[in-house]
């Protein structure tokens, strides 16, 4: 089905000069534009605290869109854009002046700034009488810890009802996880082995071969278990093991999802393995170790990598082992999801060359090279009998040869229709928080890795005597 154009509305970007809105959030809008996507009335208006005109947002879009925009600049989409813009320089009358450039009655407000002004905006909105007709979005990380969750819902819901409130995990705007639903859901062949009987175990991996960049100030106070765990690795956990919504509607979606992390078991420290990356190198370039990076402390004890082992206590996934990675600088980056099946009940050919089977495994590669494959074991060709792994391989990119839209483009038009299926609801950001929580309060020590590495010895213990699929696969 086609998407809509939204409502007429005004969009209003807080934090308009930054880092997100520069490489995200104004590339999207360029390429909603392109696609009729906007809404046919309604202006685009950056905020910030600095003195900047229209022309100097417009200036900055311009170089935002011709950088970081999937598509190629075309004029005639430019000139559509650049006439929806407008700023407001938060140093004279603050949010108050930002009611002089907003003309309609129904707008979206994109908090795109660092976490810690968060709720002085959203008090400020609703002090300037801006919360009537405002959908609000808000950025990850949502919180630091449970209470500070739990707090800032309470200071947005004291202003936004929960229904225009949009919290966001860009992750759920990537083609591949809207997928899981319809592979899960559409082929039932999966489903009936989708439990404890059929799977033994579920990984998880987000790697980055990233470090943190500039970004070590900000990265000190979050760590890898705040960054990626809590929020993208948990959305990605409700997805694969929820059950089958009662319908495809937002709220049946969300319940489920709720539900299978209100199943999730606290973790426990003891099945979590931390590290931290030292000096390396990635792709033959040397890299710097964490303690070294821009705004890190020397003796910094936030992890850059997590891998933790976690159950669901619900009928269908009692017994099947759930096992969770995320790390910076590892030698490949990729995100992706393994099904690894239980192992057929006998070995017929231990008599044979064959001394051990494989386990049959389901790979969904979210990033980079999009797609699905499926591993059998079969007979090589010969007199002796041996056994080979081969694969059933499935390609987006060569079976739909088209660029799916970047997840902030998708995300952005169901915010402005009012389509919360890709959002977080309170309940599952308050579970998540929950769930970490035991090892937010007694974190294990730190162990290191090398840069460039598949990350920490250590975290091989989690899920002996089996292996972590390869990064190289
Ligand atoms: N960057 C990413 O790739 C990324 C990815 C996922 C999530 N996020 C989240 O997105 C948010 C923004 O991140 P970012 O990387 O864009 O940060 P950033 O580069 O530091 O930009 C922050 C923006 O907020 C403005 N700002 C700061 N305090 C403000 C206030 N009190 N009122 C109005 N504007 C204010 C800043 O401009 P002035 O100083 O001129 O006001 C700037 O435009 C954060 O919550 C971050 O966690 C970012």
């Amino acid at each position: 089905m086609a998407l809509s154009t939204p409502p007429d509305q005004d969009i209003v970007v807080i934090g308009a000069t930054g880092d997100l809105a520069t490489r995200r959030l104004l590339p999207a809008f360029y390429n909603l534009e392109r696609e009729n996507l906007l809404p046919q009335r309604g202006n685009i208006v950056g905020f910030a605290l600095n003195d900047w005109t229209d022309q100097d947002f417009r200036v900055h879009a311009l170089k935002a869109v011709s950088f970081h925009s999937r598509t190629g600049l075309d004029e005639r989409i430019w000139d559509r854009l650049s006439a929806r813009l407008r700023f407001v320089a938060g140093n004279g009358d603050g949010l108050a002046d930002l009611r002089r450039v907003l003309d309609l009655d129904r707008r979206l407000v994109y908090l795109s700034v660092p976490p810690s002004s968060v709720p002085t905006i959203v008090q400020g909105l609703g002090g300037v009488d801006l919360a009537d007709g405002t959908s609000l979005v808000v950025e990850k990380p949502f919180g630091h810890d449970l209470p500070s969750a739990q707090q800032l819902n309470h200071t947005i819901h004291e202003v936004f009802p929960e229904e225009r409130v949009f919290r966001i995990d860009h992750y759920l705007g990537k083609e591949t996880v809207q997928n899981l639903l319809v592979f899960r859901f559409a082929n039932p062949l999966f489903e009936r082995e989708w439990n404890n009987d059929g799977i033994h175990r579920i990984e998880i991996t987000v790697a980055e071969t990233e470090g943190v960049g500039r970004r070590g100030r900000f990265y000190e106070e979050t760590g890898a278990l705040r960054d990626i765990v809590q929020n993208h690795l948990f959305q990605l956990l409700a997805l694969i093991a929820m059950e089958a919504p009662v319908r495809m509607t937002p709220e049946a979606i969300r319940a489920e999802k709720a539900k299978l992390l209100a199943a999730a078991r606290p973790i426990d420290p003891a099945d979590v393995i931390r590290g931290q990356y030292t000096a390396g190198s990635i792709d033959g370039s040397t890299v710097a170790g964490y303690r070294e990076e821009e705004g890190v402390n020397p003796d910094s004890a936030t992890e850059t990598y997590t891998a933790l082992r976690m159950n669901i206590d619900s009928w269908r996934w009692g017994g099947t082992h759930f096992y969770l990675r995320t790390g910076k600088r590892l030698a490949r980056r990729e995100t992706r999801i393994v099904i690894v099946f239980r192992d057929a009940p006998l070995n017929f050919f231990e008599t044979t060359e064959v001394k051990r089977l494989v386990s049959q495994k389901l790979h969904i590669r979210i990033q980079p090279n999009e797609g699905i494959s499926l591993t059998f074991v079969l007979k090589e060709p010969g007199p002796v009998v041996t056994t080979q792994k081969v694969e059933m391989d499935f390609s987006y990119g060569e079976s739909f040869k088209l660029t799916p839209p970047e997840s902030y483009e998708r995300l952005l038009h169901d915010a402005m229709v009012g389509d919360h299926t890709l959002f977080i609801s309170e309940p599952e950001v308050v579970r998540g928080w929950e769930v970490v929580t035991p090892v937010l309060e007694a974190p294990p020590p730190i162990v290191p890795y090398t840069a460039g590495s598949l990350g920490p010895a250590e975290a091989n213990e989690l899920i002996a005597p089996r292996l972590w699929h390869a990064l190289e696969d």
